[in-house]
């Protein structure tokens, strides 16, 4: 049996992992010396990009358990039911003789800087496989691509620009974004689900307009005048553009299984605490990779295929997992917050 306090460390490790949305998509449970995840039945519902970034987001949670659970000498042995999507990942703890991974003071400083501007310098290349590096514990599946020229950015700002245009001009997309902002708490506070407004990186002066563009016919009409590019410009392409380092973590390997994204999700989360860890600001830009998944789709299939056809230039043989944005900036006065753990846990266990 795991001890009570050993157990509030891995949730809370757990908790404080990044979520598509700051929505915490699985269930806790503690059995002896296994704790499950139990992921939300939504997902087997959810549209092909919601589905992936859900999976990518319990696979960081899962990091962030391994991570911590390592502080305790524990090493994680971790399995799933393949037969079902929605069983239990089941994490056994079953020696105590792992090394404690130094990734894991960074999980609480960990968090999304959205501030338009980051300063450099730029990290050399030998920071920039130390990075790399930090993916090593998960195998040699997984790979850093720098986009910082010119000539091999603008195409990807493109692609990110193009993405991002879709959540505001497909009312599905637009209703999935808007309805994951927290309005309700206001531009100064924080929430502890949900994206509070505060945290997106928004100027002052561009509240009031941001706020109104939830009204999808507002939205619709700007779309149809063609200003969702300038608008998707301005939260994607143009903070991109203007980053010191631009990388896509890409995967040698399909990511088609459950457990492939789990992966996935643990690599994305490994990258982001080392890049916490050398003090640098980090923004992931989901949509355009989320958007090119198969499956049930908000877009139309034309559209879809020009993401799937960007990315088989972008990053030939290999599959995208996540594009970030790199560089130093302070902190975000207002970071996302979180439900308590226990709030997570099933049968009141702690
Ligand atoms: C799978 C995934 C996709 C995400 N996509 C985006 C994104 O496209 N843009 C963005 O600004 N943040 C994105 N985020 C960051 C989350 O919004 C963030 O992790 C969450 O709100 C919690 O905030 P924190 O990272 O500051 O703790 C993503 C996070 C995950 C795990």
């Amino acid at each position: 049996m795991l001890d009570a306090a050993v157990r509030r460390d891995l949730l809370e490790a757990a908790v404080w992992a990044p979520s598509a949305e700051n929505r915490h998509a699985f269930r806790y449970s503690f059995e002896g010396m296994q704790l499950r995840l139990h992921p939300d039945p939504a997902i087997a519902q959810a549209s092909a990009d919601q589905h992936y970034a859900m999976w990518l987001s319990i696979g960081a949670a899962l990091e962030n358990i391994v991570v911590a659970a390592s502080v305790h000498g524990l090493r994680c042995e971790i399995a799933r039911d393949r037969l079902s999507e929605l069983a239990d990942i089941r994490i056994d703890f079953v020696h105590r003789d792992a090394a404690p991974d130094e990734l894991a003071a960074c999980i609480g400083q960990r968090h999304t800087n959205r501030r338009l501007f980051y300063r450099g310098p730029r990290l050399s290349a030998d920071e920039r496989a130390a990075l790399e590096a930090a993916l090593a514990p998960l195998g040699g599946n997984w790979r850093l691509h720098w986009f910082d020229d010119d000539e091999t950015r603008k195409p990807l700002c493109r692609l990110l620009r193009e993405a991002e245009a879709h959540r505001y001009a497909n009312a599905e997309l637009h209703r999935a974004m808007f309805a994951g902002i927290r309005f309700d708490v206001g531009w100064r506070r924080s929430a502890e689900e949900g994206l509070p407004p505060a945290a997106l990186g928004i100027e002052p002066g561009m509240r009031g307009a941001f706020s109104l563009l939830r009204h999808w016919p507002l939205a619709r009409a700007l779309a149809r005048a063609g200003l969702h590019h300038a608008i998707a410009a301005r939260a994607s392409a143009f903070p991109a553009r203007r980053a010191p380092h631009l990388c896509v973590l890409a995967s040698r390997t399909a990511l088609e299984s459950v457990d492939a994204l789990l992966r996935a999700g643990r690599a994305m989360e490994r990258l982001w605490l080392a890049a916490t860890r050398r003090g640098l600001a980090a923004q992931p830009f989901a949509a355009a990779v989320a958007l090119a998944r198969a499956g049930r789709s908000a877009l139309d299939d034309a559209a879809r295929a020009r993401l799937v056809r960007a990315w088989r230039e972008l990053v030939p043989d290999a599959h995208p997992v996540m594009v970030f944005r790199f560089g130093y900036a302070a902190p975000p006065a207002v970071r996302a917050g979180r439900p308590r753990a226990s709030a997570l846990v099933y049968r009141h266990q702690i």
